[in-house]
This record gives structure tokens, C-alpha cells and sequence, in this order.
């Protein structure tokens, strides 16, 4: 593929809220699931598991856990004084935190415990690093893979939105109804299906307001 067909995907990639009722096949999702193994990951420790939620009632059921939890949050701001930011996080951040709502495909993200080599044999023994140092790394690497899957999907004609407001918001109840092992980092949910949306143009900061090259 030419490089400027590669960075046209990648820069008309959009994350896509409304979806059209058109079934995703299984093997469109083990397709993306391809793509995705294929990121780099820290040692080649590939840190992630990818659960596809393909049934409406289900989607359903975690988009309603999703508002019970905002809802007890929203609850608990107003008996503090703060009605003003419990109307703001039902009204603004409910919408943004439920966008996979319609979506036939719900993917959650898992980032799977580090392990290699040099932890073992090194860095656990002298105490390199505490134990939140190796769930960043397990995510960073399942962040890739969540990028990869992206991509793929865009290049397949399908659309997606990377959200972490359900899992901010849910991440107890999600690993309870999914029945996510506790040593599994909930990393994110990815919803996906054929697009009924075309977003408006996104503005990005420049690039010399992001690159420092240093010669
Ligand atoms: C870590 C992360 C979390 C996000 N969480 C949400 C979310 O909870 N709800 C949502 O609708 N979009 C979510 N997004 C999508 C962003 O809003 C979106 O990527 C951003 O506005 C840029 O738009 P674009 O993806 O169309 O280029 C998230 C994106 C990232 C990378």
C-alpha cells in the first residue's frame, strides 16, 4: 500500500456515535482481533484479551449500568452542594459516557498482567518497580492493540469510538456481569458497527506546537 492510501486512513478515521442497524458478522470481529495481536507489546508480553459483546440485550444492559452508576455519583455530588456539576455530569457526561448504545458490537479492552523475563529474573527481585508500574505497562501495550483494531476497522468500512467513560463510571459492575477476572485491568470499550454518522471535521494541534526535535 502507498503511504499517502495509509495516512488517508488514518486521518479520516472519526470515532463514530450513531450506528446502523446492520449486523457485524463474527468473522469481521476475528479479523479485527488479527489485526489488533499484531501490535508491539513490552517483550512481546502481549497484554490484552478483547471480549466482543455482540448481542443487543446485553449492549443494553451495560449502557443501563452505566447510567445507575452516574446516576448514584450524580446522587452523591447534589448531597454535597455540588448540584451544579451533578446536572452537568447527567446531562453532558451520561450522553458522552453511553455512546455505544446502539452499537451491535461492544468490545472490552483487557490489559492481562505483565510478565517477562527481565521482571522476573531482575527487576522483581531487587525491587525495581511497584505493582502499578507493571499494570501501566500491560495497558500501554493493550492501548496499541486497541489502535490497531481501530484502524482495521476504518480500512474495513466499519466505525468505532474508544470509550472509557463507561469504565470509569462501571468498572465494578462490568467485571461482575462479563465475569472479568480481577487480575485483568479494564482498559476500554471499544463499540463498533457500520456507521450512520459523518462527524464534522476535528481540529488537531499543530505540529510544532507537539514536536520538539532535538538535533
Ligand atoms: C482514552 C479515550 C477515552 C475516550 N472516552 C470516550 C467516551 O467515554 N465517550 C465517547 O463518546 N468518546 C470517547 N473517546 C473518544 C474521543 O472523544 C475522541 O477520540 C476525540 O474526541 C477525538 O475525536 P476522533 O476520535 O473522532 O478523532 C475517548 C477516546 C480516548 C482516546
Amino acid at each position: 500500500m502507498e503511504y499517502e492510501q495509509f495516512k488517508q486512513i488514518l486521518k479520516s478515521r472519526r470515532s463514530i456515535r450513531r450506528y446502523a442497524d446492520r449486523p457485524v458478522s463474527h468473522d469481521d470481529v476475528r479479523d479485527l482481533i488479527d489485526c489488533a495481536r499484531y501490535a508491539p507489546s513490552d517483550t512481546n508480553s502481549q497484554t490484552w484479551k478483547f471480549i466482543a459483546v455482540m448481542n443487543a440485550e446485553k449492549i443494553k444492559q451495560i449502557e443501563a449500568m452505566t447510567w445507575d452508576c452516574l446516576h448514584r455519583v450524580a446522587a452523591r455530588a447534589e448531597t454535597e452542594g455540588l448540584g451544579r456539576e451533578a446536572k452537568l455530569l447527567t446531562r453532558s457526561f451520561g450522553p458522552y459516557a453511553t455512546a455505544f448504545a446502539d452499537a451491535p458490537v461492544l468490545i472490552v479492552c483487557l490489559a492481562t498482567p505483565y510478565q517477562s523475563k527481565f521482571r522476573e529474573k531482575i527487576f522483581d527481585p531487587i525491587g525495581f518497580a511497584d505493582k502499578a508500574i507493571w499494570e501501566e505497562e500491560g495497558i500501554k501495550s493493550s492501548c496499541l492493540a486497541s489502535m490497531n483494531l481501530m484502524l482495521a476497522a476504518h480500512a474495513k468500512g466499519l466505525a468505532t469510538c474508544p470509550m472509557t467513560g463507561p469504565v470509569l463510571l462501571a468498572q465494578n459492575e462490568l467485571r461482575n456481569y462479563l465475569n472479568i477476572p480481577d487480575e485483568c485491568q479494564i482498559n476500554m470499550v471499544i463499540a463498533l458497527g457500520y456507521p450512520a454518522d459523518t462527524p464534522s471535521k476535528l481540529g488537531r494541534k499543530e505540529i510544532d506546537e507537539i514536536l520538539e526535535i532535538v538535533d
